[in-house]
C-alpha cells in the first residue's frame, strides 16, 4: 500500500518508514510533486495535523496522513506546544528555540515536559486520529548530537541520556512519534486482516 506522508521533512519520513512493514510504502510530498507550504494555522496539534492531511486529500485525492508534534513543558503552561517549530521566531531555528526554553526555565526546579504527536489519517474518505506521548524532563544544558529539534535538551523518563544521545532506532522505540506511528501501523494492519 502506498500512503502519502504530508511532510517536507525527509528526516521524519525516514524515521517513520523504518517503523513500517515493507508492504506500506511512504511517499513524501516532493515525491508526488507537491511543493506547497501547507498552512499550519490551527491552535491545536489535532487541528494542524488535520489541516495538513485534508489539504493533501483535497488536492491530490489520495490516502494520506500528517503528523503534528509539540513539546509541552509543565512550568511553561504547555508551551511551546503548537508553536514548537517557531517558538523563538519564524526562522524556525532549533538552537534559538532551545535557548529560549532554557532561559525561560532558568532557576525553575520543575523540569517536567512531554512530547506529544497527533497523526491524522485520511483513508477512503474517513479521518482517524492517533496520539503518542513520551514523558521526560528538560535538562539545564544540551547533550548529544543525534536527532533534531529539542532532542539535545530532552531526557525521556527512565533514561539518563537525552534523545540526542540515542540512535534513531532506540529513539523510535520510545518516542512520541514512534508511539503514534505504532498505533497507525496497528490500525492499518488490522484493516488488512478484516478484508
Ligand atoms: P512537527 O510537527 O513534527 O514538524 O514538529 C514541530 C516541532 O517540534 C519541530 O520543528 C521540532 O522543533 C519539534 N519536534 C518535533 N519532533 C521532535 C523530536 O522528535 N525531537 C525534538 N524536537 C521535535
Amino acid at each position: 500500500m502506498k500512503l502519502i506522508f504530508a511532510t517536507h521533512n525527509a528526516h521524519k519520513a525516514k524515521e517513520i518508514q523504518k517503523m513500517l512493514p515493507e508492504s506500506i510504502q511512504i511517499l513524501t510530498l516532493e515525491e508526488i510533486g507537491c511543493f506547497d507550504e501547507i498552512p499550519e494555522t490551527a491552535d491545536t496539534l489535532e487541528g494542524n495535523a488535520s489541516l495538513k492531511s485534508s489539504f493533501v486529500k483535497d488536492h491530490y485525492g489520495v490516502n494520506c496522513f500528517a503528523d503534528d508534534t509539540g513539546l509541552e513543558i509543565e512550568a511553561l503552561n504547555g508551551e511551546p506546544g503548537v508553536l514548537s517549530a517557531r517558538y523563538a521566531g519564524e526562522t524556525k531555528d532549533p538552537q534559538a528555540n532551545m535557548d529560549l526554553v532554557l532561559s525561560r526555565l532558568e532557576g525553575n526546579s520543575n523540569r517536567k515536559a512531554r512530547f506529544r504527536t497527533v497523526i491524522s489519517l485520511w483513508l477512503n474518505e474517513e479521518e482517524y486520529l492517533f496520539e503518542g506521548i513520551v514523558d521526560g524532563t528538560i535538562r539545564t544544558e544540551r547533550s548529544g548530537a543525534e536527532g533534531f529539534g529539542y532532542d539535545p535538551i530532552f531526557q525521556p523518563d527512565g533514561y539518563e541520556i537525552t534523545f540526542a544521545e540515542m540512535s534513531m532506532d532506540e529513539k523510535n522505540k520510545i518516542s512520541h512519534r514512534g508511539r503514534a506511528v505504532q498505533k497507525l501501523v496497528d490500525f492499518l494492519s488490522q484493516l488488512k486482516l478484516d478484508k
